[in-house]
C-alpha cells in the first residue's frame, strides 16, 4: 500500500492572550477564509474562557477550535482544572499538551503528559503533543536524545494519525524571533519520524503530522513548511492577528 502524505495543519496557540475584545480577530479570520480554497487544516486554540464562543463564531467555517491543556481525569475535586470532556463539550476538537510552558511553569513530566494524551483520546480530541530542547541542551549537542526521550515518554502506544499530532518546538525559539536552520529542523523531524517508526506501523508513522513551532511567521513560514517531514506549524504570536495567521495559511496551495 502506498504511504499517504499527511494533509498539513496550522494550529494557532493564543496562550494566555485574549478577552472578548479579541473576538474581532476571529470574526476577521472567518470572513477572510469565507469561500476561499485553502490547502491545510486550521485550528485556533484560544484561552479556555473563549473556546465555546470561538467555536460558535467559527461554526460554518473550516477553522476548528482547540484547548491548550487538560487534566488527566474526566471529573473530580481538581479546583481550577479542565477535563478533556469539558473541552469537547465546548466544541474543541484538539488540545495542545505538554507545551514547554506547561512543562516549565507547571512542572509537567513526560508521564503526566502521556496521561493527558490518553485523556484527550478518551474524550475524542486530537492531542497535539509538544516536545523540544532548551538552549543548553542544544548547545550540549543533546537535541535529538532529549526530543526522543520526551516523545517516548509522552505518547501512549495506541496513537493514530487521527488522534495525535506531534509538535517540535525548540524552547529557545519560542517567542525569541530565532529559529533553527532548515537543516536542523529537517534533522529533528526526521529523527522524530524514525522514532515513531519503532513503535507504530508504517502507515501510521507516515500519516502522523509533525509540526514545527517557535517564532513562525509569514516571513519565514514558507521556507520552514517546505522542509521534508514538516507537516504544518504550531504558531504563537503570529496567530493572534488574522492577517499574520492567514499569511501562513495562504502559503499552502489550495487543494
Ligand atoms: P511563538 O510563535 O510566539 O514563538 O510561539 C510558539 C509556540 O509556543 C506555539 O505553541
Amino acid at each position: 500500500m502506498a504511504l499517504i502524505e499527511p494533509r498539513p495543519i496550522i494550529i494557532g496557540n493564543w496562550k494566555m492572550n485574549g478577552t472578548s475584545e479579541s473576538l474581532g480577530e476571529i470574526r476577521l479570520m472567518a470572513a477572510m477564509l469565507d469561500g476561499v480554497a485553502i490547502g491545510c487544516e486550521v485550528v485556533v486554540c484560544p484561552p479556555a474562557t473563549l473556546i465555546r464562543t470561538v467555536h460558535e463564531m467559527l461554526s460554518g467555517s473550516r477553522i476548528k477550535t482547540g484547548g491548550q491543556d487538560c487534566h488527566p481525569e474526566p471529573q473530580g475535586a481538581f479546583t481550577g482544572d479542565i477535563a478533556a470532556e469539558m473541552l469537547r463539550d465546548c466544541g474543541a476538537t484538539h488540545v495542545i499538551l505538554g507545551h514547554s510552558e506547561r512543562r516549565h511553569y507547571h512542572g509537567e513530566t513526560d508521564a503526566l503528559v502521556c496521561r493527558k494524551v490518553t485523556a484527550a483520546h478518551r474524550a475524542g480530541l486530537t492531542a497535539v503533543v509538544c516536545i523540544g530542547e532548551t538552549e543548553d541542551e542544544r548547545d550540549a549537542g543533546q537535541t535529538v536524545p532529549v526530543v526522543a526521550r520526551q516523545l517516548a515518554g509522552s505518547i501512549p502506544d495506541n496513537v493514530s494519525a487521527e488522534n495525535t499530532i506531534i509538535a517540535y518546538e525548540p524552547v529557545w525559539a519560542i517567542g525569541s524571533g530565532r529559529t533553527p536552520t532548515t537543516d536542523e529542523i529537517k534533522q529533528v523531524h526526521q529523527a522524530i519520524r524514525d522514532q515513531l517508526a519503532e513503535r507504530l506501523d508504517p502507515q501510521t508513522t507516515a500519516a502522523i503530522r509533525i509540526l514545527y513551532g517557535g517564532s513562525m511567521k509569514p516571513a519565514n513560514a514558507g521556507a520552514i513548511l517546505a522542509i521534508p517531514d514538516v507537516n504544518g506549524g504550531l504558531v504563537g504570536q503570529a496567530s493572534l492577528k488574522a492577517k499574520d495567521f492567514l499569511g501562513i495559511i495562504g502559503l499552502f496551495a489550495p487543494n
